[in-house]
């Protein structure tokens, strides 16, 4: 982990050397929800490739930019695309950014991810409060919290009981309310893609209690709780995942990027109210 530590702190201080903003807040934007990080104003963009070590996102609707400034009043730095297990990176390349954002001073974490409905009452364009994860990736051992552990960065036995915080969660809810928009609340299930499930693969996660399906966001969760800040994530919900294997409809990319156009909005209120709020 020293030499991990080593590229954590090469980072963040070519970071500060271009932004001298102290970050108070990460936010993670998920697939179609990039956007987000126009409303940063006073805004420094860092293309990944000008950061040492940062991992390059490879998918079609992540731009891979770091965009630092504020937003609601609040300093914060925003990851505008992020790297996945599934596109052959190791899960500490995939949290890297996380650990380099608290290098900087991220003291909480917003993550956002596109998943799929897999809770049949939710639709395309709900955004789903994740209010407890299954990571059914790290339960087998691929996770960043595996190896040697730095006793000054977390504890090696990890409590994540508590991983979604309360009172982050609480402010959402209240603030949810007070736009008047629906706020689903339920169980992320992280599974690594790149493939769309299979109908029985949805069914043993609606099975399991997953309401919502993705590739990301457990494990920077992990690595999140593991440096000590506070967490709040949601998910949109782009496409109903498919239960049948007599449906008509396909899951598809494009269809995840389309939500994501409906989800923006809705987010970027949702979020301005919290950040406002906190
Ligand atoms: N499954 C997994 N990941 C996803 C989905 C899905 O249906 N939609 C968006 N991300």
């Amino acid at each position: 982990m020293q030499d991990e530590m080593i590229r954590w702190r090469e980072a963040a201080e070519a970071i500060r050397k271009r932004a001298d903003t102290q970050p108070k807040i990460g936010l993670v934007l998920g697939s179609g929800l990039g956007p987000l990080a126009d409303e940063i104003e006073d805004a420094v963009i860092l293309p990944y490739e000008e950061i040492p070590h940062w991992p390059q996102s490879t998918v079609v609707g992540h731009s891979g930019v770091l965009v630092i400034g504020q937003l609601a009043g609040q300093p914060v730095i925003a990851q505008r695309g992020r790297a996945h297990f599934y596109e052959g990176y190791s899960m500490a390349q995939v949290t890297f950014p996380v650990r380099v954002m608290q290098q900087l001073g991220a003291e909480t974490f917003i993550f956002t991810n596109a998943a799929g409905g897999v809770n049949r009452s939710f639709e395309v364009g709900d955004i789903m409060l994740i209010e407890d994860h299954i990571n059914f990736v790290g339960m087998s051992g691929q996770n960043p919290l595996m190896g040697p552990n730095e006793e000054t960065i977390g504890p090696r036995f990890l409590n994540l009981a508590q991983a979604y915080d309360a009172h982050l969660r609480k402010i959402a809810i209240q603030e949810a309310d007070r736009l008047g928009l629906t706020l689903r609340k339920g169980v992320y299930f992280h599974l690594s893609g790149p493939f769309f499930e299979t109908p029985a693969e949805i069914r043993l996660v609606a099975n399991l209690g997953g309401d919502a399906v993705g590739m990301s966001t457990a494990n920077e969760v992990l690595a999140a709780v593991h440096g000590g800040s506070k967490v709040l994530a949601f998910s949109g919900i782009t496409n109903q995942a498919i239960d049948q294997i007599d449906s008509e409809r396909k899951t598809n990319h494009e269809e995840v990027l389309e939500a994501g156009l409906v989800i923006v909005p809705r987010l970027i209120s949702l979020l301005r109210r919290i950040l406002k709020a906190l």
